[in-house]
């Protein structure tokens, strides 16, 4: 006789199987995913590799647990541990960013943002941020995203010759426009913003000011780029960038009043139940994040980072802005006359994954952009230093010199090698049949 249900015709192997038994396509492609990551040079600005740690909460029993609401006021029971790991995180998220509340729900750092406009604006109330087209997110009131939608989005841009923000331009909008909110980060901004200056200019307007800090959390967490949180009304971030963590947002303050406003803008504001799964995955990089060698590998970025930006220089490979201040980079690829959607599939196919992006007054539409963005979160966490990224800046530019006509023939191929022999000497997880999905 059968010892339980699980044991019987359709249900045979469900509590017992692994992924591999139980579903081989779908254990396929994550294989493939695996390998992929571990042949390929990963220079998308927004990834990373996340510990074996974090891997193992994300597939755990949390994600079979239903709650709404906040530790110690659920609208489900059964909660008792899904209130101390939720309770555990925010303590965490409070000690990285020495600040007073954080917020540990938000699905995705959209949804941060959303929680944010939520809680702040009404539908019409007019924003001011940094335009997508000069390196904002969709999210900061592009016209396609709810947020441009709902919203009147102003926006600020760089400063033609240089790249830069142009504070004087901000001040002009913030004091011509009266927004209710401004917004500060972006997507594809490599330098430090001046976050005094922000705070400044949102307090003479009258206006909140959120720091969209997904693209630098990591360093401020490491304690090697400035922090916002003095500045800002409320910060959001991702966790899956140099915060080094599953994919998900958060959104940090010091105002009681406002953090109040956060939760109620998150639950119920735009979100349900909570993904406890990524919540405890949250747990785990922000305990990492607390460690000591976190530093270490916050500064190897900022590092790795320089030295990325330097080698491309050195080859004549334009950098918008000179450099950078963050884990990102964006080149320019109007002088050598290719586009960022040509250049990107070359650099793929050489083993190098980036992303095309649109550089300041680009003429080129966003599915083809003059531009590449590259990031150095995730190829620092499998090891490499400045040495290894001299070496990349110099695979970099020699896939654009090939397809320019500008390298010798077999370039492009023997870049590739190296890229091999790269990820090869630099392995991501020991095994792979240490990974959940094996
Ligand atoms: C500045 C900024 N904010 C928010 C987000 C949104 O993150 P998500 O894709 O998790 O919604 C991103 C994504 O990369 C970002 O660059």
């Amino acid at each position: 006789m059968a010892s339980s249900w699980a044991d019987l015709g359709p249900h045979r192997g469900y509590f017992t199987d692994d992924l591999a038994a139980a579903d081989p396509e779908v254990h396929a492609a994550i294989e493939g995913e695996l390998r992929r990551q571990q042949d390929q040079i990963e220079l998308i600005a927004s990834e990373n590799v996340v510990s074996l740690a974090s891997l193992g909460a994300l597939g755990s029993v949390m994600t079979n647990k239903t709650v709404e609401g906040y530790p110690g006021r659920r609208y489900y029971g059964g909660a008792e541990f899904a209130d101390d790991l939720e309770s555990l995180a925010i303590e965490r998220a409070k000690r990285l960013f020495g600040c007073a509340f954080a917020n540990v729900q938000p699905h995705s750092g959209s949804q941060a943002n959303q929680a944010v406009y939520l809680a702040l604006l009404k539908p019409g109330d007019t924003i001011l941020a940094m335009a997508l087209s000069a390196g904002g997110h969709l999210s900061h009131g592009a016209a396609p995203n709810i947020s441009g939608k709902w919203l009147r989005a102003v926006h600020y841009g760089v400063g033609a010759d240089d790249g830069l923000i142009d504070y004087d331009e901000v001040e002009r909008l913030a004091h011509e426009h009266e927004p209710r909110l401004i917004i500060a980060g972006g997507s594809a901004y490599p330098c430090v913003i001046d976050f005094a200056r922000f705070g400044a200019i949102a307090k003479a307007a009258g206006a909140s000011l959120l720091v969209d800090m997904a693209h630098f959390a990591g360093l401020v967490a490491g304690g090697v780029h400035p922090d916002p949180l003095p500045h800002a009304d409320v910060v959001t971030a991702t966790t899956y960038k140099n915060l080094r963590g599953g994919r998900g947002g958060l959104i940090l303050t010091n105002d009681g009043d406002l953090a109040r406003r956060f939760d109620s803008g998150v639950f119920p504001g735009v979100q349900g139940s909570v993904l406890l799964n990524a919540v405890a995955a949250k747990a785990v990089c922000l305990g990492e994040a607390l460690r000591p060698e976190f530093k270490t590998y916050a500064q190897a970025v900022l590092d790795n980072a320089r030295a990325l930006a330097g080698a491309l220089t050195a080859r004549h490979v334009d950098v918008v802005s000179g450099g950078t201040d963050t884990p990102l980079m964006l080149v320019d690829l109007r002088a050598r006359r290719l586009t960022g959607d040509a250049a990107s599939r070359c650099l793929e196919e050489a083993g190098l994954t980036c992303n095309k992006n649109a550089v300041p007054f680009d003429d080129q539409p966003p599915s083809v952009t003059s531009g590449l963005r590259f990031g150095v979160s995730a190829a620092t966490t499998r090891g490499f230093g400045v040495a290894e990224f001299a070496a990349i800046g110099g695979l970099v530019a020699d896939v654009l010199d090939g397809m320019a006509g500008d390298a010798a023939p077999g370039t492009a191929a023997e870049a590739s090698q190296k890229v091999r022999a790269l990820c090869r000497d630099f392995p991501i997880y020991p095994d792979l049949a240490s990974c959940p999905s094996s």
